[in-house]
């Protein structure tokens, strides 16, 4: 089983931030080690067959990825790396009333990875940010979730 999960971190205003720490925050707690990547310091040559990622990632624009992760995602798609093995979940941070767009960029980095043969453990995340609910208070719950997905595997 893997024993470091890398979480990279697509963000407009640092929500997605803060919801990174506290997902590091209970896999830690869990025993298990955890990296906080932003997206504009990375290129997608980091990316692994054999390891395991969260994306969380807000929505702007007409459901894009924030600005910091376009440039990864461009990268990664011309790369064309084979993924398969490397395993993934997403915590996507939205707002329902962009009904259309409702946390795209989640669903834009799912298929990018899918794409390459990466497989996702359990469901994408979605937070709504109309409910008021803080996305950072539900991360800690839904990665212990994830957490427990992610050993069934091994
Ligand atoms: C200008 C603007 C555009 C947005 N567009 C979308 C969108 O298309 N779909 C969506 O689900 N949320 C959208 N949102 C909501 C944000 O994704 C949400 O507030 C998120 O929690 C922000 O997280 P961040 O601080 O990590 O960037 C938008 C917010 C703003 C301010």
């Amino acid at each position: 089983m893997t024993d470091q999960i890398k979480i990279l971190v697509s963000t407009m205003t640092g929500t997605a931030e803060l919801v990174a720490e506290e997902i590091a925050e209970t896999l830690n707690s869990k025993g298990m080690g955890a990296e906080i990547l932003l997206t504009d310091n990375i290129d997608a040559a980091v990316l692994q067959k054999g390891a395991t990622y969260i994306i969380c990632t807000s929505t702007y624009g007409q459901g894009d990825v924030p600005d910091n992760g376009q440039a990864f995602l461009d990268h990664l798609d011309s790369l064309g790396p084979d993924l398969a093995g490397l395993h993934y979940g997403i915590f996507a941070l939205g707002d329902i009333s962009y009904h259309q767009t409702f946390c795209n960029a989640g669903n834009l980095f799912d298929a990018a990875l899918r794409k390459f043969g990466a497989t996702r453990i359990g469901e994408i995340k979605r937070h709504d940010a109309s409910t008021g609910e803080l996305p950072e208070d539900m991360a800690g719950e839904w990665a212990e979730a994830w957490l427990e997905e992610l050993k069934e595997l091994q």
